[in-house]
């Protein structure tokens, strides 16, 4: 893996607009996964920026969230479909996002990613951590065959999102999550870390041996993913 230190979140985010937007220019019909989360919102706000200077173009780009809640419609606010409606503010060829209300959602959204799998494949998947090292939202324990489906929330992940959806009481328990397995078939993997809050459980994903215990952990065995960190998120690397 490459570990690249950045001085703060500011530099990573535009160290990883960077690196989506060399992506594009090489392929511009590129099939991308984007995150949700708070991380990755000034590295959007920084490609909408460059969109309307007309130096990124994502108009023939593919995107595909890794996750969704589920339970919710898409209209209701802390879901990622609103979250993308309201941060990722670039026309993109088509965004694809599991719809939070399906009827069956293990069935959603292993026809989701199946339907990644059947367009070709990621040629690049952005990914956060959470502070229990999940991935999308595979909660630990996650193997590294742990396919596309529907998970239990854990209660540090429901606590993180208890203020977009306006109290704690009204996180869905359960989200659809593309599995580790789908993460890692992706081309090139990109991981954004920043603040002190998450140093610990980044130093576990990059030092410690894969283990289920830190889903992240089993991006170690993926041939080209890089980790974008900020000085606060690597303080505990040795
Ligand atoms: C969220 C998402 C993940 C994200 C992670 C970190 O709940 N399911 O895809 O990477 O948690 O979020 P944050 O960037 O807010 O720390």
């Amino acid at each position: 893996m490459q570990i690249r230190t950045l001085p703060d979140a500011r530099a990573v985010a535009l160290a990883a607009a960077d690196a989506i937007a060399a992506v594009v220019r090489d392929k511009p019909g590129a099939m991308l996964a984007l995150p949700t989360g708070k991380t990755p919102i000034a590295t959007y706000a920084e490609l909408q920026r460059r969109f309307g200077a007309g130096a990124v173009d994502l108009s023939r780009t593919t995107v595909w969230a890794v996750d969704e809640f589920a339970g919710p419609t898409r209209a209701t606010p802390g879901t990622n479909s609103v979250f993308y409606r309201t941060h990722l503010g670039v026309p993109l060829r088509a965004l694809h996002i599991p719809n939070p209300s399906a009827q069956d959602p293990d069935e959603h959204i292993a026809a989701f990613a199946a339907a990644i799998a059947r367009s070709g494949g990621l040629d690049l998947c952005v990914l956060g951590i959470g502070t229990n090292g999940h991935i999308a939202f595979n909660e630990p324990p996650s193997g590294a065959d742990a396919p596309a489906r529907v998970v239990t929330l854990s209660p540090s992940s429901r606590e993180a999102h208890a203020e977009s959806f306006g109290g704690l009481e009204r996180v869905p328990p359960r989200a659809m999550t593309l599995g580790v397995a789908d993460l890692l078939a992706a081309r090139r993997i990109l991981v954004l870390a920043t603040g002190a809050h998450k140093a610990a459980i980044v130093r576990r994903a990059i030092e410690d041996s894969p283990t289920a215990d830190v889903p992240a952990s089993w991006l170690q065995q993926h041939p080209d993913c890089a980790w974008l960190l900020d000085a606060a998120a690597a303080t505990d690397l040795r």
